[in-house]
């Protein structure tokens, strides 16, 4: 089958690749010339480990092609797919102008049925909306559908999740769309044995920002946890050990640390409560999910002061940007939120990321980046880790203490055994342990 796939980010590009290589004939369309002509040079705009080679492969096999027309996208696929960023606006709503703007153009050069599906992350009732736009820009009464078929992938293993998703989520409110999609992801189906779930397009919406806005809330419950155990002298990885081998909790996102990030937690939990206040229902738990990730790093930040009493002039070595290890995303990384504040109280920066230091280094530019973690930590008078790269957990520490100034480490992925860490002579803090 022939898909139109609008947006070539980490859930586009992915999402089209992964069409692919099932079989299908994938045009991707993006509005950001640069990216296309990265892409038509089979070079990646995105780390994705694996993803390089699958895209050079489609391409060759003439599966895949990119253009920065979204007429000609329009032209090619009864399906269109749309994977825009929708940001967060500026009261935590999610801003969808780039999906209405999609929306507005595919409707201006229709000329046939068309399938819209929103791949993007949206709030409940957009697919209303859209189905408004379109038919008010619509040239002539052309028949058209909007479905809504969200996105579950992580970053760092999206490609993995591509083809092997839990479940596959779509709404619709018609036959033709739902045949439409079921036809795009039998290949899938078959291969994967995932479930297809078929739900209306409100439900469908609503299952991406409740099962985020789920995770968001597990990661905050297990950082509230740790708090509790520092002050009772307890362990969180041994309380989250205990609890995620009960079937009904699982381990999954049970991880204390200096709490969520990246460019969809903030933005969906922000987006669901902001959705939900306008649908006249105060979400105080999710309120609360966002007041403990804040506190969180505020109280990271507070061991910082603590170990170093004065911030000025102390070099810190900043071990991983990216917001997880796997991506070079730091869309709100935690290291955008610490870096800025250890700048304005005067330290003297020195940082380490494998991947992320390009895009760090646009945000924030004029900074030192290190090749390696020990060099990174060289004459440092404390390390602060921020991703728990490969890298970072396989740190020779007898190596790390020798080239340090101070051997203090404050570890925000609870990265090291704290006693290990102790005996070499280290002071360290983690989160949630004794
Ligand atoms: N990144 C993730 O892990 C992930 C996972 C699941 C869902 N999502 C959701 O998927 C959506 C996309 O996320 P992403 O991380 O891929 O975003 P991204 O910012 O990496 O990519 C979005 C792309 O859309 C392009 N674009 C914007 N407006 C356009 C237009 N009018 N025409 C053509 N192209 C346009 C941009 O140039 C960009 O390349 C978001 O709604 C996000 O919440 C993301």
């Amino acid at each position: 089958m022939k898909i139109t796939i609008v947006g070539t980010g980490y859930v586009g590009l992915v999402t089209g690749t992964c069409f692919a290589e099932m079989g299908h004939t994938v045009l991707c369309v993006d509005n950001d010339e640069s990216k296309i002509k990265m892409l038509k040079n089979l070079e990646m705009p995105i780390y994705e480990v694996g993803l390089q080679e699958l895209v050079a492969k489609n391409v060759a096999e003439k599966r895949l092609s990119f253009t920065t027309s979204i007429q000609e996208g329009t032209e090619f696929a009864e399906a269109i797919f749309i994977a825009v960023g929708t940001p967060p606006g500026y009261r935590g709503q999610a801003n969808l102008s780039y999906v209405e703007q999609v929306g507005r153009q595919v409707a201006e050069s229709m000329t046939d049925y068309r399938l819209l599906v929103e791949k993007s992350t949206v709030p409940v009732n957009t697919g209303e909306q859209l189905k408004r736009t379109i038919a008010k820009y619509l040239r002539e009464d052309i028949p058209f559908d909007v479905a809504s078929n969200p996105e579950f992938l992580k970053e760092g293993t999206a490609l993995e999740d591509a083809f092997k998703p839990d479940r596959i989520v779509v709404g619709v409110e018609s036959e033709r769309a739902g045949t439409l999609l079921r036809k795009i992801y039998q290949p899938l189906i078959d291969k994967s044995g995932c479930k297809f779930l078929q739900m209306n397009i409100a439900s469908a919406e609503l299952t991406k920002h409740a099962s985020n806005s789920f995770l968001a809330t597990k990661i905050s419950f297990i950082n509230a946890v740790a708090r509790v155990c520092e002050l009772a002298g307890a362990d969180v990885e041994q309380v989250a050990h205990g609890m995620g081998l009960d079937l009904r909790i699982g381990p999954q996102f049970l991880r204390a640390g200096v709490g969520y990030g990246g460019s969809c937690f903030p933005k969906d939990v922000d987006a669901f409560v902001h959705l939900a206040d306008q649908l006249g229902y105060n979400f105080q738990l999710l309120k609360e999910v966002q007041h403990i990730n804040k506190t969180q790093r505020e109280f990271m930040m507070q061991k910082i002061q603590h170990e170093l009493w004065v911030v000025q002039g102390k070099k810190i070595a900043v071990l991983g940007l990216a917001f997880k290890p796997g991506t070079d995303d730091i869309r709100e990384a935690p290291s955008l939120y610490f870096i800025p504040q250890l700048m304005e109280a005067g330290a003297k920066l020195r940082l380490w990321d494998p991947i992320a230091q390009e895009n760090f280094n646009r945000e924030h530019p004029g900074l030192k980046y290190y090749d390696t973690p020990l060099a990174c930590a060289e004459g440092a008078d404390l390390v602060l880790i921020l991703t728990d790269w490969p890298e970072v957990k396989e740190l020779d520490l007898a190596k790390l203490k020798e080239t340090m100034r101070c051997p203090v480490i404050i570890d925000g992925r609870n990265t090291f055994n704290p006693q290990t860490v102790k005996e070499l002579g280290f002071t360290y803090e983690s989160v949630g342990r004794p």
